[in-house]
């Protein structure tokens, strides 16, 4: 696959995020199914995993998807960038002292469960609001230093937490939502990161499966660990508004002989030259399918129409990219 660059990191063009196969897609995969996934995608060329300390809540314990990648990765470890993340949690300490002690316990957790000795990309999940942005990147800092990470994230932010962090410690990527249809990242988001040789990877890529097509109004989101219920733009109401925009991806999937989740992707690949999204899945072929969008490429003018097509249609819901560690999820498009 081809590759790209998060900060000095390089990645294959597109990632695989791991979420589903431990929480907020309903069921899960038997165990030996998810390992073996990841293993297909790496043989088909990916070599970027997508993962978090804390998928596994609610329903198993933190880690258990980094368990999973581990076990995945394991035979293969030293060929793939991967991506993992944390948060403070609960009354964060105060002092710079206990700051990094928190984070270097974060990360040896992480490091056990992907039972590797390095992170190549880690992200603080969510900013807490009594934690400045400048303290977690000065222990990122000495992180990398000490070759336990090497390269640091933030994770839905806007452009003015970037750059308090980015002047303490370069920042690899931001990973904020971004897809066809929640673009608050083009305003600010993605040209400072261009300017400034930052990656964005973009999680919920095809927009938490409604860009595939295949999510419907008919789809059952009542699992307990369903995130889609809380997705503004997947609402009945919003689907349909929004069944324009998915009608326009269809018609591009026909023309390209690709398949509507692979447009989406498709679409951010040849946007943005340091956009590296990460679709997720809990299924084999489709995992393979989203990768195979990089093999879809859209001309420079079928682009355009594309984009301008797009820019006419209004959107139905919106999530918003700036949250903080501690909103609720029950939250999401709300006050906005
Ligand atoms: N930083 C953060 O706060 C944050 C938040 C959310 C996610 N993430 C990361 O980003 C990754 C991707 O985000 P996401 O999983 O929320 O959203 P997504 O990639 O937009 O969509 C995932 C959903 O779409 C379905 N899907 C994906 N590809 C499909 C295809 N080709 N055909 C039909 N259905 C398809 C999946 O169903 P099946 O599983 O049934 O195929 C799943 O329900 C996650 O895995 C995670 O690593 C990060």
């Amino acid at each position: 696959m081809k590759k790209r660059l998060l900060g000095k990191i390089e990645v294959t063009e597109i990632g695989v995020g791991c979420m589903g196969f431990s929480h907020g897609y309903g069921d899960i995969p038997e165990e030996a199914y998810s390992i073996d996934a990841i293993r297909a995608a790496y043989d088909f060329g990916c070599e970027f995993f997508d993962t978090a300390e804390r998928y596994g809540l609610p329903l198993r314990t933190e880690g258990h998807n980094e368990r999973i990648v581990g076990k995945a990765i394991a035979p293969f470890r030293d060929k793939v960038v991967v991506a993992t993340k944390f948060f403070f949690g609960a009354n964060p300490p105060e002092t710079d002292a206990g700051i990094e002690k928190l984070v270097r316990e974060h990360l040896e957790r992480s490091l056990k469960n992907l039972q590797t000795t390095w992170v190549d990309l880690y992200y603080l999940h969510r900013v807490h609001p009594k934690v400045p942005v400048e303290k977690t990147a000065a222990v990122m800092a000495k992180l990398i230093k000490e070759g336990l990470i090497r390269g640091w994230g933030l994770s839905q932010v806007e452009v003015d937490t970037i750059s308090k962090a980015h002047e303490v410690a370069p920042l690899s990527a931001v990973q904020n939502l971004y897809n066809m249809l929640e673009r608050d990242c083009e305003k600010a988001v993605i040209p400072y990161c261009l300017e400034n040789g930052i990656g964005l990877v973009p999680f919920s890529p095809v927009c938490s499966g409604f860009l595939s097509g295949k999510v419907t109004a008919a789809t059952n989101f009542n699992h307990v660990d369903d995130v889609r219920k809380y997705v503004p733009q997947l609402s009945k109401e919003n689907m349909a508004a929004n069944q324009p925009i998915l009608d326009l991806v269809v018609e591009y999937a026909e023309k390209k002989n690709a398949t509507p989740a692979q447009i989406s992707i498709a679409w951010a690949l040849k946007k943005y030259p340091n956009v590296v999204p990460i679709p997720g899945s809990k299924n084999k072929e489709r995992i393979l399918e989203n990768l195979g969008a990089s093999e879809v490429n859209l001309t420079d003018d079928e682009f355009r129409t594309l984009e301008a097509r797009l820019e006419a249609l209004p959107i139905g819901g919106r999530r918003g990219i700036v949250e903080f560690e501690g909103s609720k999820i029950s939250d999401w498009g709300k006050n906005k």
